[in-house]
């Protein structure tokens, strides 16, 4: 095997630091390595020989930051989204009927195997009348997502188009906004389609580049839409850009009532 200098990159600090002396040592007492590959063999296995708390309080540090960073993307997803949503879990996703228990199961299930799902692209979209819990089941699996390590950005479709507008004519290149949509391992997108009326010539654009290009490198988006059916979707959407967010997709359709309820019967 040839040895290149990204070997001796992967070898820990530790055994880095001693790299120099240990040469140092073998040429003096004749017991050191006879070629490259075996030199970096011996530093690379120095961790076997550190004492074992040493060992340990190292595993602990490494730990102790990917937890931080872990919980660092969670709070900063949770301030795009809004505190209502710092709860949402599916785990605290309330089941009062079949539908709503047939898409909890499919999203569990994405949710066991998100390294899997992530890494081939797949989709999730889901869509149906307001208040229904479309974007606390996204982000219960968003949640699941950020403990495994992947990160997700969070837009809604207007503060999406509105970043473009307000930077016509400004300095910033658009492809740098892009790539804050298409960088990150999963998009996830609320509501791409107006409150009301049809999506702008513009806004269309904006979605195309972001969904198409996601698309092509297999990076997953978690779609949200408030729209009645599926031929609504492909309506207001444009029949492209759907075809590639169901290609492969799970796919729901939450059609039960409002969990929204004013404070008089929510109290109930
Ligand atoms: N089944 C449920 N169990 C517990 N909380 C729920 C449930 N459904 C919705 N909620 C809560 O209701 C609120 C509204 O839900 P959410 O925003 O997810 O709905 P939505 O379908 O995305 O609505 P819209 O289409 O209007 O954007 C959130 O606080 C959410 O946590
Ligand atoms: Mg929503």
């Amino acid at each position: 095997m040839a040895t290149t200098s990204a070997d001796s990159m992967m070898a820990p600090d530790n055994a880095m630091s001693r790299g120099p002396s240990a040469s140092t040592r073998t040429s003096e007492n004749g017991d050191g390595p006879r070629t490259l590959e075996e030199a970096c063999q011996r530093l690379l296995s120095r961790t076997d020989e550190m004492p074992a708390d040493e060992v340990d309080r190292k595993a602990d540090g490494d730990k102790r930051a990917e937890v931080a960073r872990k919980r660092e993307a969670w709070r900063s997803l949770v301030l795009s989204v809004g505190r209502r949503y710092e709860a949402c879990r599916l785990e605290t996703f309330e089941v009062g009927n079949e539908e709503q228990r047939a898409i909890l199961a499919s999203l569990r299930a994405y949710a066991d195997n998100v390294d899997r799902h992530v890494k081939a692209g797949d989709n999730i979209v889901l869509f149906g009348p307001p208040g229904t819990g479309k974007d606390h089941l996204a982000i219960g699996v968003a949640y699941v997502a950020i403990g495994r390590g992947f990160s997700v950005a969070w837009f809604d479709g207007q503060s999406l188009y509105q970043e473009f507008r307000d930077n016509i004519g400004g300095d910033r290149p658009e492809r740098d906004i892009i790539a804050r949509a298409t960088r990150p391992d999963i998009l996830l997108l609320s509501d791409p389609v107006p409150p009301r009326g049809e999506l702008t010539d513009y806004q269309a654009t904006i979605l195309w580049r972001v969904v198409d290009r996601r698309y092509r490198d297999m990076r997953p988006m978690w779609i949200t839409l408030n729209v009645a059916s599926g031929q609504e979707a492909s309506a207001r959407l444009g029949a492209g850009i759907v075809d590639r967010l169901r290609d492969g997709a799970t796919y729901g359709w939450c059609g039960w009532g409002s969990y929204r309820k004013p404070g008089s019967e929510r109290d109930r």
